[in-house]
């Protein structure tokens, strides 16, 4: 079978490498990846390709940056012509991003099969581009791969019952159990950047939510600011966030360390080690779950709601004026992780079983 897989954001590298590795070994299906070029920056694309040995896309529109409708516009143009091209068996999209929402809609017009992982996620907040992805893209898709049990019944609660839906458990708990086991010296990350294990939080914002609101995103600085008086702060920046900090001068606070982005091994060092997790990312929420380390989530509500339900992460709204008193405040608390939400770590074989049977 031929499917065509569409990325082109950061998260989705890390998705597509466990899911295309057990594509490759089945030997019965001939993946051809398209690089949208969402994302382009060495730090935020080439590094995982290298360093996950995700296969290298056959094709990259290299769309770059620009408003959600002219970039979208931009992807279904290159997208649509590479499908007349290839006349793939099925596309393949990942998540929520407008990569996403760019191969669905171009495969959708052409009668092509859509298989979406990470299907049916909802925050119920449809103020966020990633909300409308996602349910456009779910409703055009006839292959709904879930991470999560809470998935499948959003997608019964919107008609979708009829589809092809299997839970299959999170591909992201496939991709932290593969590559945690790469070698990597813990040491010298902790020496690279002077902190101790377990004695310091990480942090990475990137939201639209977050960053296109000034005040919000000043908010939330002062608030960093007030913690890192006490505990000194790893802050990886996401290039849309490093572009405020370096406008508002603040890349010097004395106590946050502001990096640039980090690998995905790298990454998953990071949050393992740390105390605490401050993140309006989607990914880490969970990441954080499967390494151990809680998170305070900054966001008014979040589709990773069963994390919140047991109390292993919290929301916090990031216009409170003082959050940070909640964070000192935070006690780590000896907590049983038994509970498996997110699948048993097998989610791209039985993606690709799936996919074979039909
Ligand atoms: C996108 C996704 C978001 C996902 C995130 C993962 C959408 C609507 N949003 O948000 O769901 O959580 O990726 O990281 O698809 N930039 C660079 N270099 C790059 C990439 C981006 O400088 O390689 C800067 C540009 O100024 C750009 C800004 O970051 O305008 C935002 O990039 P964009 O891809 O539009 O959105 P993200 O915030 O990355
Ligand atoms: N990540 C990374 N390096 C970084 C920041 C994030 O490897 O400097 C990883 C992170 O561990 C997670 C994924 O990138 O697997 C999440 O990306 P992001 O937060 O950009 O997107 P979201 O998950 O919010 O869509």
């Amino acid at each position: 079978k031929k499917i065509l897989t569409v990325i082109g954001a950061r998260p989705q590298f890390i998705k597509a490498a466990p899911v295309s590795k057990v594509f490759e070994k089945s030997k019965k299906i001939n993946e051809i990846i398209v690089h949208t070029g969402q994302h382009y920056d060495a730090a935020m694309s080439d590094i995982f390709f290298q360093e996950l040995k995700i296969k290298q896309p056959l094709y990259n529109l290299e769309v770059g940056s620009a408003s959600h409708g002219e970039q979208t516009g931009k992807m279904l143009n290159g997208i649509e012509k590479i499908l007349i091209k290839e006349k793939p068996d099925f596309l393949l999209v990942y998540g929520d991003t407008n990569s996403t929402l760019a191969g669905a809609l171009a495969a959708s017009k052409l009668n092509i099969p859509i298989i979406h992982i990470e299907a049916g996620l909802r925050s119920f907040n449809r103020n966020m581009p990633e909300e409308v992805n996602r349910i456009v893209t779910d409703h055009l898709s006839e292959y709904l791969f879930t991470p999560t049990e809470d998935a499948i019944k959003n997608l019964n609660r919107e008609g979708l019952g009829n589809r092809k839906i299997v839970n299959v458990g999170d591909v992201m708990y496939d991709a932290c159990n593969e590559f945690i086991q790469e070698k990597y010296i813990i040491d010298d990350i902790l020496k690279k950047y002077s902190i101790k294990e377990k004695n310091y939080i990480l942090c990475t914002l990137h939201r639209a939510e977050n960053t296109d609101n000034l005040e919000i995103f000043e908010n939330i600085i002062r608030n960093l600011f007030n913690i890192s008086k006490h505990k000194k702060i790893i802050f990886p920046m996401h290039p849309r966030t490093r572009k405020l900090i370096e406008n508002k001068n603040i890349l010097n606070l004395s106590n946050i360390l502001f990096i640039n982005p980090v690998g995905y091994i790298e990454m998953l060092h990071l949050m393992r080690n740390a105390n605490l997790i401050i993140t309006d990312s989607g990914g880490m929420q969970k990441e954080g779950y499967f390494l151990g380390t809680q998170a305070y989530v900054l966001r008014s509500e979040t589709e990773w709601l069963e994390l919140i339900k047991i109390g292993w992460n919290r929301l916090v709204l990031p216009s409170e004026s003082e959050f940070y008193k909640k964070i000192l405040d935070f006690k780590i608390e000896a907590f049983n992780r038994e509970e498996n939400f997110y699948g048993d770590g097998n989610a791209a074989k039985k993606i690709c079983e799936f996919i074979l049977s039909q």
